[in-house]
């Protein structure tokens, strides 16, 4: 498969791939009806629809991390993330369509209808889940995980969470070249600000290094909806700089623009309502308004991003041209979830105490 990345720098297209994605490059629409209640030009690019059997952001990262755990002959997956996660649930698809074994080290979050379903369908896509009772947990619980894969003589890859590493992140930085490709094609006009939610960093960082090396400086808001300790500013701009030089040494060609990049990032902190997982008013009023658009959103990360993007649209930002990237699949998990067990029983103690 050649990507972007790999099409403008040929020293990137030997790098593993997964094959995984597509069709891309995935489409920008506008968004008709709520641009016109903002009058601000509002469009969104269908990263739901970056794969087949389950789209979104996590995808894009996993066709190079998946790459690499085949070229280095893993046979299992063990990645982290809360309850409800859709790394979790990414990894476990992709990991069992593409040969793995899929293990995910789970740490709590409010348990919605939304993480509910997502647990299932892991459980229906055939991945092994272990609980623990709190966040500080998962370190030694992975550390347990993986000796006990390796006792058994599995060949476990680990994958952090999020899917966010160098590696992980140039997943995003394809991305961001296949936008800025899409503007120079004029399939869609130059933005004024593109919009994405922030969980542990690897989208909004591969996105500004990617609109960075096309030529673009167009500022990427990053709307957080994790606890600044998940992904602190010195933390990202530490992986704009690794994931430039890693493309740089890699292809000489790939421009150097680490600080460009950082520059383009804007963290936004105002949408993160009552906290991780927790749904508020603002993000319930996005969803429904873009439901009303036939886009589906998840009120853990896209919906408080797409408030934030109203937010501006009807504020700061009112009259200009914004994207949001939207990084939650849309491919129906109703084939998991109706192959899928009944929910293990630890589920119950949470079910009552996390509503
Ligand atoms: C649907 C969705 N959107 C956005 C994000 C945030 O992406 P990142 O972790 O790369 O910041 C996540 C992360 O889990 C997600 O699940």
């Amino acid at each position: 498969m050649t990507d972007t990345l790999g099409a403008r720098f040929p020293g990137l297209a030997s790098m593993a791939r997964a094959d995984l994605l597509g069709p891309l490059p995935t489409p920008v629409e506008p968004l008709v009806r709520l641009s016109r209640m903002t009058s601000t030009e509002l469009f969104i690019k269908r990263d739901d629809r970056s794969a087949q059997h389950y789209g979104g952001n996590k995808a894009r990262k996993l066709a190079f991390l998946l790459g690499d755990a085949q070229r280095a002959g893993a046979d299992t997956l063990l990645t982290v993330g809360a309850f409800g996660s859709h790394h979790v649930l990414a990894t476990s698809v992709h990991g069992a369509r593409n040969g793995f074994a899929v293990h995910g080290v789970l740490v709590p979050q409010p348990f919605t209808p939304h993480v509910e379903r997502n647990l299932l369908a892991g459980l229906g896509a055939g991945a092994t889940h272990h609980p623990v009772r709190y966040a500080a947990l998962a370190p030694a619980e992975i550390l347990r995980v993986m000796a006990r894969l390796r006792l058994s003589r599995r060949r476990p890859y680990f994958i952090p969470h999020g899917g966010t590493s160098a590696l992980g992140a140039l997943g995003y930085v394809d991305a961001g070249l296949e936008l800025g490709a899409q503007i120079d094609a004029r399939f869609v006009p130059e933005p004024h600000a593109v919009y994405t939610a922030l969980g542990s960093g690897g989208t909004a960082v591969g996105l500004a290094v990617g609109l960075a090396a096309a030529g673009l400086r167009v500022p990427v808001i990053a709307a957080r909806v994790t606890p600044t300790l998940v992904a602190p500013r010195p933390l990202l701009d530490g992986l704009v700089e690794k994931v430039v030089h890693e493309l740089h040494s890699r292809d000489p060609r790939f421009p150097r623009v680490a600080d460009a990049a950082k520059q383009l990032i804007v963290i936004t902190d105002e949408s993160r309502g009552a906290g991780y997982g927790e749904p508020d008013e603002a993000a319930q009023r996005a969803a429904e308004l873009a439901l009303a658009d036939d886009i589906e959103l998840d009120p853990t990360y896209t919906a408080k991003a797409f408030a934030e993007m109203l937010r501006h649209a009807e504020g700061e930002r009112r009259g200009q041209r914004l994207i949001f990237v939207h990084t939650l699949s849309s491919q129906d998990l109703t084939p998991l979830t109706s192959r899928a067990p009944a929910l293990p029983r630890w589920t119950d103690r949470y079910r009552r105490e996390l509503r």
